[in-house]
């Protein structure tokens, strides 16, 4: 029988943007469906690729050598929306990777929930992304894109707590820092349809750095160690770098990050 570990790896094992949702979002309903059921699929355990399969475009370039184009312009609001796209499909991988990843740690079943939620809901902002890039006459792969976002799950393929405290904690939060700035832009420009996804991306969000959070700090009762001190300890391990304010400290707070986790690591600090 297909485990959830197996429907994970097929997931990262798809290259293409659109199928790769498709797959995610289709294998995330029939888990849930098994749920509530009350028969939830096996967990399994799996080797996940440690790269998933990615389309052949976009091409990825280091990020100094992605162009910058100024958000005034139509081209500008194309450039975001693909930089955002490449993000959220980064995104689905890993949340897939985290259940495939760890399938050697015992976890409460909820923890799966969780992480097929978020896997669909990346899915979902993909798509949405995707959608307003066709809207607008592109589509995903017209552009280059960063390489390197995948450095993360790498750097923490070995380490569950270092990959809750660098993905969700870190990266997705700083995605609540800056969304709303980018909101801005296109209600500024009238673009509604793109205001619209956006504003549905950073709702669906905040859950994510919420279950970043709340697995985390289950993990540090199950072996009684300080939170604050071993989230510092993993995000200066793991990630490269400080911490960029200006932080969106009430977004934060509702995911259950409290500023002295995240100040500390500033800039400056
Ligand atoms: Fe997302
Ligand atoms: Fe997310």
């Amino acid at each position: 029988m297909t485990t959830l570990a197996d429907m994970a790896v097929e997931v990262l094992s798809t290259g293409d943007g659109r199928e790769k949702t498709a797959l995610a979002r289709r294998h995330a309903a029939t888990w849930r469906a098994s749920r509530e059921a009350g028969t939830p699929l096996e967990i399994g355990v799996a080797r996940p690729p440690l790269r998933p399969a990615r389309p052949d475009a976009p091409v990825l370039l280091n990020p100094r050598d992605v162009p910058h184009r100024k958000p005034g312009t139509p081209e500008g609001r194309i450039a975001l929306l693909h930089a955002v796209a490449h993000i959220e499909l980064n995104a689905v991988d890993l949340h897939w990777d985290i259940i495939a990843r760890f399938s050697d740690v015992p976890l409460p079943v909820s923890f799966y929930d969780d992480w097929v939620k978020a896997g669909d809901e990346e899915a979902k902002h993909f798509n949405l992304m995707a959608d307003c890039l066709e809207q607008a006459g592109s589509h995903y792969g017209a552009l280059p894109a960063h390489a390197g976002m995948w450095r993360a799950a790498e750097d923490t393929a070995e380490d569950l707590m270092g990959r809750l405290a660098v993905v969700p904690m870190v990266l997705e939060a700083r995605g609540l820092d800056v969304t709303p700035n980018m909101i801005a832009v296109f209600r500024k420009a009238g673009e509604s349809r793109a205001v619209e996804a956006l504003e549905t991306i950073y709702s669906e969000e905040v859950s994510h750095v919420a279950y970043g959070s709340k697995w985390f700090h289950f993990l540090c009762g199950r072996h009684d160690i300080d939170p604050t001190a071993t989230f510092h300890g993993l995000v200066r391990k793991y990630f490269h770098g400080a911490l960029k304010p200006p932080f969106n400290e009430e977004k934060r707070a509702e995911a259950g990050i409290p500023p002295d986790f995240y100040w500390p690591l500033a800039k400056g600090a």
